[in-house]
């Protein structure tokens, strides 16, 4: 089974960036040589990981990270996309761990020599337990906490990177992580998530300062993920609730960006839900960005509800994946071409996108066709938004190969490499060939 895009795509040529990604936490493991992270104390937390995992070892990516580049490079991708590690980076004091840095200064190293262009993310989620200790993002101190560790590793990174993204997804950071609880560092209350949402946004506009000065020649931006909202029914009162659940999940994390102010919902949470804002904040998070990242991965579905400003509406009788996330690539290209027309964009790569399978590892090969077709349908429809005038540069698959899935544990399968997690051994999937197949026949 092949993925294609029609001959006349933009899609089909060279100027287009194919790439992978991947996260610290996920893929490392090497925690001795890092500080615990909120992720660590978090598996370590009774009933918070599915399989009583953690990243203590992962895919073992901070001792294979060579066999690792020689497999990025056989798949032929343009780029690479990876996160930092701080807590590997830092130390308890604030000033730059040697050792930790040499790690990724040798990849960055070993990518380019390789001519694979580098996208790196500073933050995807494993804030040191030390500052968490502190209130971590509830405390305002986190975001200039960030700013020092972007403005040291910066400087320390030189210009081995071709790209730099602030943050990964705040939306899961905030909700997840301090309003619902499923997520590092479990913290849960409405009155939580958006004061930490907060904290993240001024944290990614202090970056992007420091980035302008220390790093001008990147392409500098953030990376966010979108899960559209539609409506159950066409009634008013649904089609309202979804628009809250939008504004709530979707365009909270990216109208203060682009527009320097909160959607209009801010007026209908209770006082006590509000973010703590601080004169100049807005000025700050709305520095402009050079790109803006997309993670797209599914759509949610909501109808009104009695107490609540909204409730979502479980998939059924639908196509999902094996994390029961709904199969709907429309999303995806409605999305784009609707946040193209909400906002004046800088141009887009789509940071994350792809798809967890039951796959099965048969005599060494894993015959995922179904991943294929997300990743056939999911091309498709941004190759549609392109055409549609979305200015969209770039397409990264999630994930290179599989790792730690957060609260999932190991239990799901993102990668388009396989996983053996007690030899380490990596088998490229169907879906790896195909994607590379893609790739290398471009013009
Ligand atoms: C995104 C995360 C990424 C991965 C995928 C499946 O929310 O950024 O780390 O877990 O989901």
């Amino acid at each position: 089974m092949k993925i294609s895009l029609p001959n006349n795509s933009k899609m089909n040529s060279k100027e287009f960036t194919f790439g992978v990604a991947t996260a610290s936490f996920q893929i490392e493991g090497g925690v001795n040589d890092r500080l615990p992270c909120i992720w660590d104390t978090f598996c370590a937390t009774d009933g918070k990981i599915i399989d009583q995992s953690n990243g203590d070892t992962a895919c073992d990516h901070f001792n294979k990270w060579h066999q690792d580049v020689d497999l990025i490079e056989s798949l032929g991708v343009d780029a690479y996309r990876l996160s930092i590690s701080w807590p590997r980076v830092i130390k308890l004091d604030g000033s730059l761990n040697k050792a930790g840095v040499d790690f990724y200064t040798k990849l960055l190293d070993e990518l380019k020599a390789r001519n694979i262009k580098t996208f790196v993310t500073l933050y995807h989620w494993d804030l040191p337990q030390h500052l968490e200790n502190k209130g971590g993002w509830l405390n305002r101190d986190t975001a200039y906490a960030f700013e020092q560790y972007v403005d040291l590793i910066t400087k320390a990174l030189g210009n081995r990177v071709d790209s730099y993204a602030t943050l990964n997804e705040p939306f899961c950071s905030a909700y997840l992580g301090y309003e619902a609880g499923i997520h590092a560092p479990g913290i849960k209350g409405k009155e939580f998530g958006k004061k930490a949402a907060h904290h993240l946004l001024l944290a990614h506009g202090l970056a992007m300062q420091v980035l302008a000065k220390n790093s001008p020649n990147t392409q500098n931006g953030i990376v966010l993920n979108f899960t559209p909202a539609y409506a159950k029914t066409d009634s008013q009162a649904d089609i309202i609730a979804a628009q809250k659940a939008d504004d709530y999940f979707n365009q909270w994390y990216i109208k203060p960006i682009m527009d320097g102010a909160y959607p209009d919902l801010l007026n209908e949470l209770a006082p006590e839900n509000h973010p703590d804002i601080h004169e100049g904040d807005f000025d700050i998070i709305s520095t402009p960005l050079d790109f803006l990242g997309i993670n797209y991965y599914t759509r949610a579905v909501y109808e009104a509800d009695k107490s609540e400003l909204f409730k979502e509406v479980p998939p059924k009788d639908v196509a999902i994946t094996d994390i029961g996330w709904e199969i709907y690539p429309k999303g995806f290209s409605n999305l784009l071409v609707s946040l193209n027309e909400t906002y004046s964009l800088p141009p887009i790569y789509i940071t994350e996108n792809g798809a967890a399978m039951a796959d099965k590892l048969i005599d060494n090969e894993v015959n995922d066709i179904d991943r294929i077709s997300y990743y056939q349908s999911h091309l498709d429809a941004v190759n549609d938004a392109i055409e549609q005038g979305v200015n969209i540069q770039g397409y990264f698959a999630w994930s290179l190969m599989d790792n730690f899935e957060w609260a999932e544990g190991y239990t799901k399968r993102f990668g388009i490499v396989y996983v053996d997690y007690q030899s380490q051994v990596r088998t490229i999937k169907a879906s790896g060939f195909a994607y590379k197949n893609f790739i290398n026949q471009r013009s």
